[in-house]
């Protein structure tokens, strides 16, 4: 067979996987939102009874649960759309304040490690450099999954350590968990959309995917790379940012 022929047969089947798999991620949304949907009916049922019905705490938090899966894997799926069709530019700003940045980030999973007794620890040298990156972007497209994904993994009662210090004219971010790793062969393959470690045909983990594809492809509009390692403390997985003090997108 030519080589040709078998590139067509292998864009082929790389098409109808991911065909496969974006049926099973919107599979996967149906349930999100219908437990949104019959949560919010009940609990309008019940308020009516009785507002101070205990039950309506608990089911406000399953509309929430339920609704920040369905909103993150709609919004993978858009991020990528966007940024595969070039339509996503960034914006570069100057950042005074990384740290500021680092902690209003991981607040917003505050509530999620307190419920999984997980620690999330912030370290940062001291002064950092005011940078010009688009944070906005960084932190919705890449320092979030890396924060999500190492609450995925972290044991109940683990620590996950954000870092911040300075090499040359770059500033590395680092995302770090006790979790169960990522094994070294597979470590450039899950920064290609829709994988996860160890699968071929079926997804395990929540998730679509496509959450390190969009970080990488925000890293690297800023002329940044970002990769996987062991955490220094030996278990769990680390996640590596390396950014230039200022974004500037290579040529294509
Ligand atoms: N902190 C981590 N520890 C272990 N494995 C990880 C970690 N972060 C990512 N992975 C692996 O990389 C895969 C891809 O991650 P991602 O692109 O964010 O997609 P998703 O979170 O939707 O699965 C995950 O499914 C998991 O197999
Ligand atoms: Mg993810």
């Amino acid at each position: 067979m030519t080589q040709v022929g078998n590139k067509e047969i292998e864009e082929e089947t790389i098409t109808e996987r991911h065909n496969r798999i974006l049926s099973s991620i919107t599979h996967d949304l149906k349930s999100p939102i219908n437990a949104i949907i019959s949560c919010a009916s009940l609990l309008n049922e019940k308020s009516r009874e009785d507002f101070s019905d205990p039950m309506s705490g608990e089911f406000l938090k399953m509309i929430l649960k339920a609704g920040h899966e369905a909103h993150s894997l709609v919004q993978g799926i858009l991020t990528m759309a966007k940024m595969e069709a070039g339509k996503d530019k960034i914006e570069p700003e100057l950042v005074f304040d990384i740290k500021g940045e680092l902690s209003e980030t991981i607040n917003t999973f505050r509530y999620e490690a307190e419920a999984r007794n997980i620690k999330i620890i912030i370290e940062v040298e001291n002064p950092l450099p005011v940078v010009r990156w688009d944070m906005k972007r960084l932190r919705l497209h890449a320092l979030n999954n890396l924060i999500s994904n190492a609450l995925k993994f972290s044991p109940s009662g683990g620590t996950i350590l954000v870092s911040a210090e300075t090499d040359g004219n770059m500033v590395v971010l680092k995302v770090e968990d006790d979790g169960i790793g990522v094994p070294p062969e597979e470590r450039e393959r899950i920064f290609k959309r829709f994988e996860q470690v160890g699968l071929t045909s079926t997804r395990v983990f929540k998730g679509a995917g496509l959450g390190l594809h969009n970080a990488r492809m925000i890293v690297e509009r800023h002329g940044g790379d970002i990769y996987a390692l062991d955490a220094t403390k030996g278990k769990g997985a680390a996640f590596v940012m390396l950014l230039p003090f200022t974004a500037e997108e290579p040529m294509r």
